[in-house]
């Protein structure tokens, strides 16, 4: 199954991704497949902050991770509602998701 997806660019334009559930992929593997720029240097392994992003809808995510969270301590522009991309696994849950591409 596939969910809906939005993601804002750095340049404000809004993006709609259709994200399949059942492959195990994360929010940082789908952005990069529909070519938007999340670099995503460190392979999504929660130690680049590239695929940093807002979430700007209210689903659920879950907690950070440890990782996330000292990746996270130590980026620029962190918001309260910053998280790292590829932490971010796509699940049914998630359908309607907005989230906004944190600045480089
Ligand atoms: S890709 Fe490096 S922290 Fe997400």
């Amino acid at each position: 199954m596939d969910i809906k997806i939005t993601v804002i660019d750095r340049t404000g334009e809004s993006h709609q991704l259709q994200a399949p559930t059942d492959i195990a992929m994360n929010l940082m593997e789908v952005c990069k497949a529909y070519e938007l720029p999340v670099e995503g240097i460190c392979g999504g392994m929660a130690m680049c902050a590239s695929c940093q992003c807002y979430i700007l809808s209210d689903h659920s995510l879950g907690k950070k991770s440890p990782d996330e969270e000292a990746m996270l301590s130590e980026a620029f522009h962190v918001q309260e509602n910053s998280r790292l991309c590829c932490q971010i696994s796509i699940e049914k849950k998630l359908e309607g998701l907005k989230v906004e591409l944190a600045p480089e």
